[in-house]
């Protein structure tokens, strides 16, 4: 088994969240989904980075039944949607979540987007954590400014800050913001959604190291001790992609892919409409 699924970072509320997990966005294909969800918990993979946008709770679920696990060794993220924000919608969609999931509790549930209706929806997972639903709560694509609104209105404390994080987005603002406030940094995107391939900064660096660069990546994301939740749809992939003990990025290496031209990827957080 490789060493690092074994790793965990020790979260602001004293539990442990692993250091790597399995991305399971776009993963809707039942077959597809299940195969490599299975091949993960099999080569030792812990968490299970899903949402309810992401429509694969069920089959999550399904693929989890047919694994031999310890429930207490899983660690399953999900994310309450957008559209569910408002206090009785997000209450509601807890359990709807927990419903999917066939779970009796979440191991970490966070905000999926900072909408209008983050305090309210935040509120909500409080109240859960203490109905015993969910273990942890955190908050996803958070920027500074809603950072520290949240600090300034909640009860339980964010563990973790779930963000487009990559060499192409280094994100230093919120980063530093997490990390000021013991909250962990969990990076999504860290392949840059198969765009790494084709950078050359990343690509010298898997030439020097006989690496690919998906691990270039990925090592990169866990040597600055941020959590990677990498996805495949294809399980020889699943250990592939983590296969980074055998390699160290030098000081150099990292001053050659700050040098990467920055890019955001996906929706910008203090734009978006969806
Ligand atoms: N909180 C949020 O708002 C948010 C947003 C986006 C993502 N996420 C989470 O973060 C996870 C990771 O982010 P992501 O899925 O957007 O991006 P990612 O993990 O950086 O990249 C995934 C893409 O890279 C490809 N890929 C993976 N390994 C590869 C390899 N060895 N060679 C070539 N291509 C490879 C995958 O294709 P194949 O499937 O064909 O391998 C897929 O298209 C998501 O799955 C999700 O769980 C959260």
């Amino acid at each position: 088994m490789n060493k690092l699924l074994n790793e965990t970072y020790t979260m602001n509320n004293g539990l442990k969240i692993p250091k790597i997990g399995l991305g399971t966005y776009k993963l809707t294909n039942e077959e597809e989904c299940m195969d490599v969800i299975k091949t993960a918990i099999k080569a030792g993979y812990k968490l299970i980075d899903t949402a309810k946008i992401y429509d694969n709770h069920k089959t999550i679920a399904k693929a989890l039944k047919q694994c031999e696990y310890k429930r207490e060794e899983l660690f399953i993220t999900s994310k309450i949607w957008n559209s569910d924000h408002k206090y009785e919608d997000a209450k509601k969609s807890i359990d709807n979540i927990l419903k999917e999931l066939d779970l009796e509790y979440i191991d970490l549930l966070l905000i999926h987007w900072p909408t209008e209706y983050r305090l309210e929806c935040y509120k909500a997972m409080e109240e859960a954590v203490d109905e015993g639903k969910v273990k942890s709560i955190g908050i996803s694509n958070f920027q500074k400014n809603h950072i520290e609104e949240l600090l300034n209105n909640c009860r339980i404390k964010p563990v973790v800050n779930q963000f487009e994080l990559h060499p192409a987005l280094k994100n230093l603002e919120v980063v530093e913001t997490c990390k000021n406030n013991d909250i962990l940094v969990e990076s999504w995107g860290t392949m840059i959604r198969g765009k790494c391939f084709d950078i050359e900064q990343i690509k010298e660096l898997a030439k020097k190291y006989n690496k690919s660069e998906a691990q270039v990546c990925l090592r990169w994301a866990y040597q600055l001790n941020y959590i990677v939740i990498p996805k495949t749809s294809k399980p020889s992939r699943v250990l592939d992609n983590i296969n980074i003990s055998d390699f160290k990025l030098t000081n150099d290496d990292m001053e050659l892919l700050n040098k990467i031209e920055q890019f955001r990827d996906g929706p910008d957080p203090d734009n978006f409409n969806f």
